[in-house]
């Protein structure tokens, strides 16, 4: 049997993604295609976060059951399966059954049900054990918690995934001796709100906070380098940030959503802090680790954002120089505090865009301005990814984050070797290994 799946959105969405195919690998004996028409079920994995991917949905939908197999299921799964629930269905009869992204444990039921629709995000997988998947490299990713309690007002998250309830620690901590085991060296550990965790378990558990568990997963032998996306500024508290900084197999590059840098917008959008406080963080961290890299995302157009709110979110830009910046226009999504406002403070789409711009462009000077700084530093980079004909070359991350490229030399994927930057094209950088 073969699965094709298509994924969209987080790296939530590319675990769960990952889940499911474990899942219907090792019990309903999938294997994984490239070509939908050979598929015998085809998977789309569905983010909402905006409106566009959605708008796409109905239209992928049409074309793989035009081309698909005679008798070949079609399921869709994730955050718009969530929130659309039936109504995909109705809307679209190809398709077997919906599958929402609080009940991906489901996946080698729903398969066998037609017209199933599992969407209840008061499911509880937090404590289920997925099968591990198989082609795992040298990065895996390993969920730390599931759904999420903040109430951003433009944010669907919540009303997709659900509560936020942590995983037991032994379990991640099991998982992730045998993610080592099988080779992996860098984990990549996942939440909605991954410095919140210890906040709520769904069985008996000790006390234990995030700092406690970055410390009992660097105890483990092989995992080399220690990632985790996203953490909220609101709970980066001292102990977190100084964790941060001292534990060794942390990475030194952090993502750090800002959203807006006017602290009249960050209240109504509800993000519980200040500009002030993203900044006092932003130098905390700084002073305990002067070339750490910061990454944000950042919404232009939010209801009521004028020339001057949006001008902080400049000044922040400027002051924190972020290294990777995601930035979007809002986009007014329903079951979210935002939507309901009226159309009063809406921002015209074209400022919106202009504001977009300026944002994307400060940021492009900004990066090539610190990459011109960056030559002459060293760093150990983990190799990602190699070519070894014509043109050959390296490149891998350091441990700030930065992604480096080393011309003519072939290194292994997973080696970790010294490399001194040399210089910069636009806001890449070209390194010489040293021996
Ligand atoms: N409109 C635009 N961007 C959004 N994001 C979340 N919700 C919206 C929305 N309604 C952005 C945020 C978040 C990222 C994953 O997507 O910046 O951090
Ligand atoms: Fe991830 Fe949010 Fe998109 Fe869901 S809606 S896939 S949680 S980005």
């Amino acid at each position: 049997m073969k699965l094709y799946i298509e994924t969209l959105g987080c790296a939530m969405n590319m675990r769960d993604s990952e889940h499911m195919i474990a899942e219907l690998n090792s019990k309903e004996g999938y294997d994984l295609t490239d070509e939908p028409q050979e598929a015998d079920l085809i998977l789309i994995n569905t983010c909402s976060v905006r409106e566009k991917p959605e708008r796409k949905l109905f239209s992928e939908i049409g074309q793989f059951a035009k081309i698909k197999k005679p008798g070949a299921k079609i399921g869709i799964c994730g955050c718009t399966a969530s929130h659309m629930g039936e109504e995909i269905i109705k809307k679209a009869p190809s398709v077997n059954f919906v599958l929402g992204a609080r009940n991906i444990s489901k996946i080698s039921e729903v398969i066998h049900k037609n017209k199933a629709v599992e969407v209840g995000i008061d499911y509880d997988d937090s404590t289920y054990v997925f099968d591990t998947s198989r082609n795992t490299g040298v990065k895996a990713l390993l969920n730390i918690s599931i759904g999420c309690d903040k109430k951003c007002a433009y944010c669907i998250v919540p009303h997709t995934r659900g509560r936020e309830i942590s995983i037991p620690s032994d379990m991640i901590v099991s998982e992730a001796k045998k993610l080592a085991q099988s080779g992996v060296k860098e984990l990549m550990l996942l939440g909605q709100n991954v410095n919140n965790y210890g906040a709520r378990f769904s069985v008996q558990h000790k006390i234990i906070n995030f700092a406690g568990l970055l410390r009992e997963i660097s105890n483990i032998d092989g995992i080399e380098r220690i990632r985790f996306t996203s953490p909220h500024p609101l709970h980066m508290d001292d102990e977190f940030l100084e964790e941060f900084a001292r534990n060794p197999k942390v990475c030194k590059s952090i993502h750090m959503p800002l959203q807006s840098g006017s602290s009249n917008i960050l209240k109504k959008m509800r993000r519980g802090y200040t500009k002030e406080w993203y900044i006092n963080r932003v130098q905390k961290l700084q002073s305990l680790l002067p070339n750490v890299g910061i990454g944000t995302d950042i919404i232009v157009g939010f209801p009521g954002e004028s020339d001057e709110d949006f001008e902080h979110t400049m000044d922040v830009l400027r002051k924190v120089e972020f290294d990777t910046l995601y930035s979007f226009v809002y986009s007014p999504r329903p079951h979210t505090e935002s939507y309901l406002w009226g159309d009063e403070e809406k921002v015209p789409q074209e400022i919106a865009s202009a504001r977009l711009a300026k944002l994307q462009s400060t940021h492009r000077e900004i990066l090539s301005t610190k990459a011109k700084k960056e030559i002459g530093k060293r760093h150990q980079v983990l190799i990602e990814n190699i070519k070894e004909t014509e043109g050959s070359f390296s490149e891998g991350r350091s441990d700030n984050g930065k992604v480096i490229k080393i011309p003519d030399e072939v290194f292994k994927i997973g080696d970790i070797v010294s490399v001194e930057v040399i210089h910069s094209e636009g806001g890449s950088l070209i390194g010489k290994h040293i021996r």
